[in-house]
């Protein structure tokens, strides 16, 4: 078997056959899917009912694993999951769909505003690898937006204007977007702002995105209200129909994402009712994108 990859976007998502997900990558197939995440940002493999273990390994040519600490409202004593795997099911260390007052359920309803994951660290993530293993019956795709054509659709007076600018993200802004704000002192201190430039190239194909997140709160420099109309016309702009994909999933799918150049979103289900059994791996970046603030540090 060899692999393929077919574009099935007008601007991106590549979609890879000829692999099997629970046997090992060769070294060169390994090289071949890091340039098609360069140059496709998402993408999808089909009909791959791995396990956790075989997601992990598959995982690894990406890059270095994140763990999934630091990123919610999870206590300890509640991970359903080991702890290279971030649960963004709807489901409960028993396996139980959550309540609809669950506080982790109001917490994780914030992946439902266009993100890039793991923004809000001072190292963003690399990619993020998300298989699943149950689905509601209805709704509950998830979409993504691709950054490369969004920056080249900007008009160069604004591409000028967001070239050097640096973004602040924190959970606790995408969360408080939701109305969710009753953070324990710990949590603050765990979701600390930290600071990421607004356009990144990708190394591979040297295309511009604009890195924009839900976690973004502000703007270095800019007061707050002027910074966050700003960027919600740029999100705007970068998730119109042409620049965005919506994946519907079936169960044994395993879809890849850049965070680098692609923002995402899972779209509303019946989160109360059905279980949707999904389960992210998350690639590390590899470096800061902007300085830190020395007030961050502590
Ligand atoms: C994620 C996420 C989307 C989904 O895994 O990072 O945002 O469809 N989830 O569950
Ligand atoms: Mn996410």
């Amino acid at each position: 078997m060899s692999m393929t990859v077919t574009q099935i976007h007008d601007h991106f998502v590549g979609e890879i056959s000829g692999l099997d997900l629970r046997d090992p990558v060769s070294s060169e197939d390994a090289t071949r899917l890091n340039q098609a995440l360069d140059r496709y940002g998402v993408l999808v493999f089909r009909g791959q009912h791995i396990t956790d273990e075989q997601q992990l390994a598959f995982t690894q040519n990406f890059g270095k694993i994140e763990l999934a600490v630091g990123g919610n409202v999870t206590k300890e004593s509640e991970r359903r999951l080991d702890i290279k795997l971030a649960d963004v099911s709807n489901l409960d260390q028993n396996g139980k769909v959550m309540a609809k007052d669950d506080r982790r359920r109001m917490f994780n309803l914030g992946n439902r505003l266009w993100h890039s994951d793991s923004s809000y660290r001072a190292v963003p993530a690399k990619c993020s690898l998300l298989s699943c293993r149950s689905k509601p019956s209805k709704g509950g795709n998830t979409e993504f937006a691709f950054m490369p054509a969004a920056h080249d659709a900007l008009d160069d007076e604004t591409k000028a204007e967001i070239e050097d600018l640096v973004a602040v993200h924190s959970l606790i802004y995408s969360r408080g977007q939701l109305g969710f704000g009753d953070f324990t002192a710990e949590e603050k201190k765990t979701f600390a702002p930290v600071r990421q430039a607004l356009v990144r190239a990708n190394d591979f194909t040297g295309r511009k995105s604009i890195f924009l997140s839900a976690h973004i709160g502000t703007i270095v420099g800019w007061e707050m209200p002027e910074a966050r109309d700003f960027i919600r016309e740029l999100i705007e702009h970068a998730t119109q129909p042409e620049f965005v994909h919506a994946h519907e999933w079936q169960v044994g799918d395993l879809v890849v994402w850049d965070n680098r150049q692609c923002m995402h979103r899972v779209r509303p289900f019946k989160d109360t009712d059905e279980p949707r059994d999904m389960r992210r791996t998350t690639v590390g970046g590899t470096e800061q994108t902007a300085e830190q603030a020395a007030d961050q540090a502590a």
